[in-house]
């Protein structure tokens, strides 16, 4: 924690889209009448038919219902695009950078329309019709946002893959959302390792059956792949060939955008389900006032398209907004871990918004290969996906952005659509490690394990204790899930999964998840996905799997294993089970630490007291607690002795 307080600088306070009068005016009346103020925010979307009611949402047990200007129509493809064709079909849509510095490309807005138009009418040829879904496995190319937009435009739902996952998990993705049509590419390619993005959607498509029956494939790298005949389509050969009108269908507020897998507590990643109009409405306010963004300014978000952060902030809350966007398809690190920076001066970047483990990691390598671009452009900094620790914080701020870039250090969820705890950059003063105050229409509220709410300067389970427009609806063909995930621990409120204090000046600090999720490297993973990954091999009985603090990636994941009977643990062994993780699920959820465990503290009814696990995971023996419930307490003495070391 940090005391330190950077106040608004002055020339912040008036160039802001919202000064601290303004957001104190507004975030009460969005509170006092949200029907009035999202009403009036509406419209800055256009509408096919206007909505004439706003809010309609209950949270109430066995009632959990979300509807935000249910009888309003547009469409998200016409609202990021053709409304802006007539003022500004010449300007930069979208700056591509290549994962090489010397690709890039400029797409304006006019082409943009042209190159979504035509992929929509190739998805129609193929029989994609409103409500299907369509799942996309691409690297960060600009097809990548031209085939969200292209489901938008004619209704289909999309599902993103993220490319670092594996063929299994891509398996479950399309399975999960029953989608029979896939967009890739040949090869992906990052910090100038190819990868193999075709043939791990053809090991996925050979385990999910023969429900998949069309395969777009874009040409990236030029590697030869092989095509299935009728099944796979160039998609080069099929947008020259596809016609280049292709009027928007017109959707329902409440008709679904897009679906989302993401990890949780228990079980199978979970399809979090978008809609249209609220989820825009949020990303775009959002995307406006949080990042302050100005007509003509370059704005630059590091994540993937495969995480929501993407999805919100490359793609629809900037281009519902005419920004240009910058799109990355590479990593900080290649060739030379100046790239961001390099990146920043070559387009003259002023808005950079990235995550906590990228900017601990550039830390390591010193300010030299910082100091050694110019920067001059920049004017804000933004940070999401997990705590910024304020050592990393004070760099950012200090050695990036020369004292002179407020940082914007944001607190959302996949779940939540947008950003709902977040300073503004003109009103709020700024704490490093804090995300400070609520965005409009948001009302957090902290309670005890029981489920009292708390007051005043306090530690507790963050609940937000009203809908916002940018809320998920229902967790895909699951909403008994959705209300049990988020509205059964406690009644009559969304339950975020995160822990949080609130400071005297009524300042949020996040402090991680209070639920069996870790978030490693800003990406969420579900301790029990990987635990059944690492007990389908079969040399592994048991696997308990818990996160502990890392320097670089903010959670490590650390893994107890209990062998089956005759089996020696050996250092071999647990480099095969890394592996076998790691092609399961995908490289991120490759364990850091594996440690072998003849026996896992349970109560006499069986259950694992992950409690004690994750304590000694984190090298905290002093407060293991109360171990006399267990059924053989010997065995976290054991534990203790082989403990792996973190360092
Ligand atoms: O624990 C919180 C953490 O990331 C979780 C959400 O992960 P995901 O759905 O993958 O979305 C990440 C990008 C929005 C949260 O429950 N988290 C996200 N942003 C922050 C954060 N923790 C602290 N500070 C943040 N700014």
């Amino acid at each position: 924690m940090s005391d330190k307080l950077h106040p608004v600088p002055d020339e912040w306070k008036s160039r802001a889209h919202v000064d601290r009068a303004k957001y104190e005016a507004d975030y009460k009346r969005s509170i006092d009448d949200p029907e009035g103020y999202w009403g009036e925010v509406g419209k800055r979307l256009d509408w096919i038919k206007p909505y004439t009611k706003v809010k309609n949402t209950s949270f109430a047990p066995g009632n959990i219902s979300i509807k935000w200007f249910e009888d309003g129509s547009l469409n998200v493809a016409a609202n990021c695009i053709d409304r802006h064709l007539e003022t500004r079909g010449d300007q930069t849509a979208i700056i591509w950078e290549g994962d090489d510095p010397k690709d890039s490309k400029h797409i304006t807005y006019r082409e943009l329309h042209e190159n979504v138009c035509r992929l929509a009418n190739v998805l129609k040829d193929r029989g994609v019709k409103k409500g299907d879904r369509v799942t996309l496995y691409l690297p960060m190319i600009p097809e990548a946002a031209y085939s969200m937009l292209a489901c938008a435009r004619i209704g289909a739902i999309h599902s993103i893959v993220f490319g670092g996952f594996s063929p299994d998990s891509l398996a479950n993705r399309i399975e999960g959302c029953e989608s029979r049509v896939v967009i890739t590419a040949d090869e992906g390619l990052r910090g100038g390792k190819k990868v193999p993005l075709k043939k791990n959607t053809d090991d996925a498509i050979a385990r999910v059956g023969g429900e998949v029956d069309t395969v777009i494939v874009v040409t990236r790298t030029g590697g030869d792949v092989p095509m299935t005949d009728g099944r796979d389509v160039r998609y080069e050969d099929a947008v020259a060939a596809a016609s280049a009108d292709c009027p928007p269908e017109e959707m329902n507020a409440e008709d679904p955008l897009f679906i989302l897998f993401t990890s949780g507590s228990t079980g199978k990643p979970k399809g979090v389900l978008h809609t249209t109009g609220g989820y825009l409405v949020y990303a775009s306010l959002t995307h406006e006032l949080i990042f302050d963004y100005h007509d003509g300014d370059i704005y630059w978000c590091t994540a993937d398209v495969g995480w929501v952060t993407g999805h919100s902030y490359i793609v629809y809350g900037p281009l519902a907004n005419g920004a240009t966007t910058l799109m990355f398809e590479g990593v900080p690190n290649y060739p030379s871990i100046s790239r961001f920076w390099d990146v920043v001066d070559k387009h003259k970047v002023n808005i950079f918004y990235t995550a906590p483990t990228a900017i601990r990691s550039l830390m390591g390598a010193g300010e030299e290969p910082v100091k050694r671009t110019s920067r001059q452009s920049l004017r804000l900094l933004g940070s999401v996906g997990e705590p910024i620790n304020p050592e990393a914080w004070e760099w950012y701020f200090n050695v990036v952005g020369e004292r002179r870039c407020p940082i914007v250090d944001t607190w959302w969820q996949t779940e939540t659509g947008g950003i709902l705890i977040t300073p503004l950059p003109g009103a709020i003063d700024l704490k490093p490690g804090s995300a400070t105050l609520p965005f409009f229409g948001v009302q957090p509220q902290l309670v005890d394990a029981e489920g009292n709410v708390i007051e005043g300067a306090a530690d507790g389970n963050l609940c937000i204790v009203d809908s916002w427009p940018g809320q998920m609806r229902t967790v895909y063909g699951d909403h008994k899930r959705f209300e049990e995930t988020y509205f059964s621990t406690y009644k009559n409120k969304y339950f975020t999964g995160d822990g949080c204090r609130r400071d005297e000046d009524g300042y949020y600090w996040i402090t991680g998840r209070v639920d069996d999720v870790i978030n490693v490297s800003g990406h969420r993973m579900g301790t029990a996905e990987v635990e059944s990954s690492l007990v389908a091999h079969e040399k592994v009985a048991e696997a308990a799997v818990v996160g502990y603090p890392h320097d670089l990636k903010g959670q490590g994941i650390y893994a107890y294993v209990t062998l089956n009977a005759g089996v020696e643990g050996t250092d071999e062994l647990k480099k095969e089970l890394v592996a076998w993780v790691r092609k399961d699920i995908g490289p991120i959820a490759s364990p850091d630490l594996i440690q072998f465990a003849p026996g896992l503290p349970k109560t006499r009814s069986g259950k694992i007291m992950r409690r004690i696990l994750r304590k000694i995971a984190e090298d905290d023996f002093g407060a293991l607690g109360d171990t006399s419930t267990l059924a053989d307490p010997a065995v976290v003495d054991d534990l203790i002795d082989h403990r792996q070391n973190r360092k």
